[in-house]
């Protein structure tokens, strides 16, 4: 495999349309899983080498962070990652084919913590419409953020919305920190929150499984997990 085959390119004439995602990938038929703002990608590259059975679209905006990732799992032969420049909002909202996900990734998303900036943050209402038309049901959204205040206003929009419905909270394996969790693991408490879309029947409001890490509460078992407030 290239660099050049790993990167979904957009054109003029194909800016506008769903990206043919399945085809992307050698083996069509395995499930999709898109990390949003990969960053540098550490998590994306230890879960594809972890699940070959399982296909990777990272997004994010910063190009050389996309070209890096590239390289690298070019190099590691991970057939089954493709890595998509673009704006994550636009992606799910655009390009991502309805229905096609099965998992998705939000990890440590700029929290734009000034009032003003607000209206910047990836997860919103319209967000939550993308991510609904999107998800296979039953399919999944990860969430992890050391912005607790963000963490509380992402977990009452879920919790607003019935489409989704509370899913268990995954734990990453050491390899699969992302490399902003590195940063403030067992130093700051992470909100974690996982929702899933409903497959089916008549829509109740549901209540979100939220998990905070506590720095404190760890030991040789491994991090145990509070609920959120709210
Ligand atoms: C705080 S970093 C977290 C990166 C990675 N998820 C991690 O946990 O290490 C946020 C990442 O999201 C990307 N990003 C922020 N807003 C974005 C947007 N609207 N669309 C795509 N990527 C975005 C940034 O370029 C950056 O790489």
């Amino acid at each position: 495999m290239h660099e050049r085959e790993i990167m979904l390119k957009l054109t003029a004439e194909n800016v506008l349309d769903p990206l043919p995602l399945a085809d992307a990938f050698p083996d069509p038929g395995h499930p999709i899983e898109i990390d949003m703002g990969c960053g540098k990608g550490r998590f994306l590259r230890a879960r594809a080498l972890r699940n070959p059975g399982i296909n990777y679209l990272g997004i994010d905006r910063l190009l050389g962070r996309i070209r890096k990732i590239g390289k690298k799992a070019v190099r590691e032969g991970l057939d089954n990652v493709r890595l998509l420049r673009m704006d994550a909002y636009y992606a799910a909202t655009y390009l991502v084919p309805s229905a096609s996900v099965s998992v998705y990734h939000v990890y440590f998303p700029d929290p734009w913590p000034k009032a003003r900036h607000q209206r910047h943050r990836l997860f919103n209402e319209a967000f939550m419409d993308a991510l609904a038309r999107t998800l296979v049901p039953g399919g999944a959204v990860h969430l992890a953020t050391d912005h607790l205040p963000y963490f509380d206003a992402i977990a009452q929009i879920v919790r607003d919305d019935a489409r989704f419905v509370p899913a268990p909270v995954p734990f990453p394996a050491e390899d699969e920190r992302t490399d902003f969790e590195l940063l403030f693991y067992e130093r700051k408490p992470i909100g974690r929150l996982s929702f899933r879309l409903r497959r089916a029947g008549p829509a109740v409001a549901g209540t979100t499984v939220a998990a905070r890490e506590d720095p404190e509460a760890h030991d040789r078992h491994g991090p145990r997990t509070c609920r959120a407030p709210g």
